[in-house]
């Protein structure tokens, strides 16, 4: 498939780049897609320096599938041109989550609706999707109630320039680490309660794109109650999440684990007192799992912490696999 990738000078857009590499089903150079900032910029692909451009409604002529990581604002522009143009677009933007007529896709949990799909398929948010890679298996055979998060989110979640901001930061610190930037609070050494604009109910954005998300892509409604806090932590890539469901059945950690372990793309760790960190799972695709334990006192409620990687399962892998989906490729 000829493909076009916008954003793909973005720390998604790169990683997609990188994955792209190995993909059977593209046909020729990906079309590489930038703002005028980015115009001329040299990326190496398969051993060749291909040329980012800005971003034209010519540039989607001839292009089967699109993968968006630019921004709500430039996918709500740009979707609908690249889509009128006969590609179909795979969007890593919050801009058509919550659109009835856009699939929500994580392909090991409900990829039969990106098949045949035209137009536009949503990726979603990046801890959203690695919640449900632990929470949805779960439901099916459990039934899950409850889910109750923490997100710890990874400063890359926010960026390049959030990136930058932080490394200097980090640098300067003591000293002149003080300012607010990109963050509305310092982030070196720091963690912030606060991702996004503020909700209803004293929440943030990022903790209602949870709630929404996971209820559409479990085929849920308001009967899954969910409740999330969604911080930000000074890692640089990965998302943890502490979660703790409560679900209609009796569970137990070596039901739950027996479950997930069966789960592509997830990674389970059996010792109640083991974990992988952020740091030790950046530059992997799949959602680890550990620490699953009872909830003392409850027989039908779990722990446990769940970590992937924010630029790859949380974004451009998921958006990649959406891809093969639409290609007809077998899963990996
Ligand atoms: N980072 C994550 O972990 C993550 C996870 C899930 C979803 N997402 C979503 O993925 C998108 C990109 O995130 P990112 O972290 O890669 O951001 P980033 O590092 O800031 O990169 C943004 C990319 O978008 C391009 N862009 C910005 N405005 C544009 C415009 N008006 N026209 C054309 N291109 C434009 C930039 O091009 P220039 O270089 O020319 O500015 C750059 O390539 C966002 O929508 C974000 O919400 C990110």
């Amino acid at each position: 498939m000829r493909t076009a990738v916008l954003g793909a000078s973005g720390l998604v857009g790169r990683k997609m780049l990188t994955l792209l590499e190995d993909c059977s089903w593209l046909s020729g150079d990906p079309v590489l897609l930038t703002s005028a900032r980015s115009a001329g910029t040299e990326i190496s692909f398969r051993g060749r320096n291909l040329t980012c451009r800005e971003v034209s409604a010519e540039d989607f002529a001839g292009v089967d599938l699109a993968l968006f990581s630019a921004g709500g604002g430039t996918s709500r522009q740009w979707a609908p041109i690249a889509a009128a143009a006969g590609c179909v677009v795979v969007d890593n933007s919050s801009a058509w989550r919550m659109d009835p007529l856009v699939p929500l896709v994580v392909p090991e949990i409900n990829g039969q609706l990106a098949k045949s799909q035209p137009g536009i398929i949503a990726n979603p948010n990046c801890s959203t999707i690695q919640i449900v890679m632990a929470v949805s298996p779960l439901d099916k055979v459990f039934g899950v109630k409850e889910c109750h998060v923490t997100t710890l989110q990874a400063i890359s979640g926010a960026g390049q320039a959030a990136v930058q901001e932080i490394l200097q930061q980090t640098r300067d610190f003591p000293e002149d680490s003080n300012s607010a930037g990109f963050f509305p609070r310092p982030m070196a050494y720091n963690v912030l309660p606060a991702i996004g604009a503020k909700t209803e109910f004293g929440g943030y954005e990022e903790e209602t794109k949870v709630l929404h998300e996971m209820r559409r892509i479990m085929d849920r409604k308001d009967d899954l109650h969910i409740t999330c806090t969604a911080t930000r932590v000074p890692v640089l890539d990965g998302h943890s999440a502490a979660i703790r469901v409560v679900c209609e059945k009796a569970i137990t950690p070596q039901k739950a684990l027996a479950v997930l372990e069966k789960v592509p793309g997830v990674i389970v760790t059996a010792d109640p007192h083991d974990f992988h960190t952020a740091r030790e799972i950046a530059g992997n695709n799949d959602v680890y799992v550990g620490r699953v334990r009872q909830d003392p006192g409850c027989e039908r409620s779990l722990l446990m912490w769940v970590v992937a990687d924010n630029l790859l399962k949380g974004a451009a892998w998921n958006a990649v696999q959406i891809a093969g989906v639409v290609a007809g490729e077998k899963r990996r």
